[in-house]
């Protein structure tokens, strides 16, 4: 025995090249695993907590107390041993295995370091002399009572186990448990904590993620993370279901909106007949899931704009006789507030300050409300022209879109602003395409009014002219930049008014 304890016995044992064995694991750990460090330091004191009281062990050896030192020399080498259990757990399950492009769920860790405490444990009791085949037998029976006694936790324990071993759930999944939907934050030992996006946290028993029906969103194997949303709106019957739904697959399809996924495309669908009217729906796929409310805002915007663009009325449900009566002065009301508001807008425009006032009315009668989501193309270059637009509300973009190249910003314009005067001055197609950069209410003319409204008011149209004259050059540059061959020079207002003349069969003014 005092051969056992004595100082060289002790360098040259195992203790030597264990050390120096868990010094490196430590130093390992450390450098490619920084994030971690203290779990590991704490394990390396652990460790040479060990060692030393191994070594006291010794001393108090040579002091004369063999009692004492051997039971202080064995409580030592089992703390020497748990520690270098789990730095060689950690060094296989977080450095070598990841190496080797494995990355295990760390309950797996947890129970391999457990087995092997096990293994070690009855390795010494086995060592002391002991049964092993008593102590199996005992703690069989024993973990068959503690078993009973702790179904709900074992449960919650297996699920954990199984829910991170078969990876069907993972932290950051979108899941929904019975009516809650959440992101997974963490999958512990016995529960699975979600969080909500009204910023509830919720800690969810793995049995019952085991047990019960839980969907992943959005998943779906070999493909990104998309998930299907529809929203549903209703249409008076007195519209045709495919120009309904041809308006507003082509709006979702051509404006890119911030989530929503370009494949599969979004699609609409008649849904159903409620109340006498149509109802349809649209979907499409939300690509990140934490913006669900904000991206169908969007989608429903882009939605209402297009159905009213093309004059279509999102139905009410039908009323009776009396409802429709009073329907029928609110709608008067509506339409006088509308006229009013069109007036407003007119009177901010400057050439038009030459209107009389019934001229002014007349013109407030003939424009169409036109309104736009952001992102929207409201003409296009090189279209054949058929309105005047004029800004009533927002911003929008004027782009030059070169024949080869990115599209050029020219200018933008704000409410009291009018745009695609140009076109339908000289009779050429559209010289540029203008954007909505935020949501856009515009009012437009037909062609048929404005050349009306230019024949009776000469004037309105030198006015335009002389506004064509200062937009022109900036369009010119942008052209002749871009252009292999540079485009006609900048024409004088001169020119242009004698051009536009003609167009129109105007004649000069005396
Ligand atoms: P039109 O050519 O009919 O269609 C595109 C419109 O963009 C054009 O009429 C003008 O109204 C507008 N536009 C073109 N160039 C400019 C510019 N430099 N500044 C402001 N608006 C412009």
């Amino acid at each position: 025995m005092g051969e056992q304890y004595s100082l060289s016995a002790l360098l040259h044992s195992e203790v030597a090249w264990l050390t120096l064995l868990a010094l490196a694991l430590a130093v390992l750990l450390l450098r490619f695993r920084a994030a971690e460090r203290s779990v590991y330091l704490n394990t390396l004191w652990l460790f040479l907590i060990g060692v030393f009281g191994q070594a006291g062990a010794l001393a108090l050896e040579a002091l004369g107390f063999p009692g004492v030192a051997s039971a202080m020399h064995t409580i030592f080498r089992i703390v020497t041993a748990i520690s270098l259990i789990r730095l060689v757990g950690f060094g296989l399950f977080r450095l070598l295995l990841p190496l080797m492009g494995r990355v295990l769920p760390r309950i797996v860790e947890d129970v391999v370091i457990l087995v092997l405490y096990a293994i070690y444990g009855l390795a010494q009791l086995r060592g002391a002399g002991v049964d092993l085949s008593s102590i199996v037998t005992t703690s069989a029976i024993l973990t068959a009572v503690i078993a009973f006694a702790m179904q709900d936790t074992l449960g919650n324990l297996l699920g954990g186990l199984s829910i991170q071993i078969d990876n069907t759930v993972q932290v950051g999944d979108w899941v929904r448990v019975d009516d809650v939907i959440g992101q997974v934050r963490d999958i512990r030992w016995r529960s699975t904590l979600i969080e909500t996006r009204n910023w509830e946290t919720l800690v969810i028993p793995n049995s019952m993620i085991m047990k019960g029906r839980v969907a992943i969103l959005g998943k779906r194997e070999g493909q990104p993370l998309q998930w299907r949303r529809a929203l549903r709106f209703m249409v008076d019957p007195g519209v045709p279901p495919a120009r309904v739904m041809a308006i507003v697959n082509e709006e979702m399809r051509d404006v890119p909106i911030a989530n929503v996924a370009r494949s599969p495309a979004p699609t609409t669908v008649l849904h159903n007949f409620i109340h006498g009217n149509l109802e349809y729906e649209l979907r499409y796929f939300l690509s990140d899931l934490l913006e669900d409310e904000m991206t169908d805002s969007m989608v429903r915007v882009h939605l209402f704009a297009s159905l009213q663009r093309a004059g279509i009325r999102i139905a009410e449900e039908q009323r009776t006789v009396h409802a429709v009566s009073r329907d029928e002065a609110h709608a008067d009301a509506v339409r006088k507030r509308e006229i009013t508001r069109r007036l407003e807008m007119l009177s901010g425009v400057d050439l038009f300050s030459v209107l009389s006032e019934d001229e002014m009315s007349e013109l407030a009668e003939q424009l169409h409300y036109a309104p736009f989501a952001r992102g929207d193309a409201i003409t296009k270059q090189g279209n054949v022209p058929h309105w005047l637009y004029i800004v009533a509300f927002g911003e929008v973009e004027v782009r030059y879109e070169p024949p080869h190249g990115a599209p050029q910003v020219i200018s933008t314009l704000r409410a009291g602003q009018f745009f695609g005067e140009m076109a339908l001055l000289t009779g050429e197609a559209r010289s540029a395409t203008v954007i909505a950069l935020t949501d856009v209410e515009c009012y437009r003319l037909d062609v048929k009014s404005f050349q009306t409204l230019m024949h009776r008011r000469p004037e309105i149209a030198e006015g335009m002219s002389r506004v064509i004259a200062s937009r022109r050059p900036e369009l010119e540059k942008v052209r002749e930049i871009f252009a292999a061959q540079p485009g006609p020079s900048a024409i004088e207002q001169a020119d242009l008014l004698t051009r536009i003349r003609r167009f129109f069969g105007l004649r000069a003014k005396a």
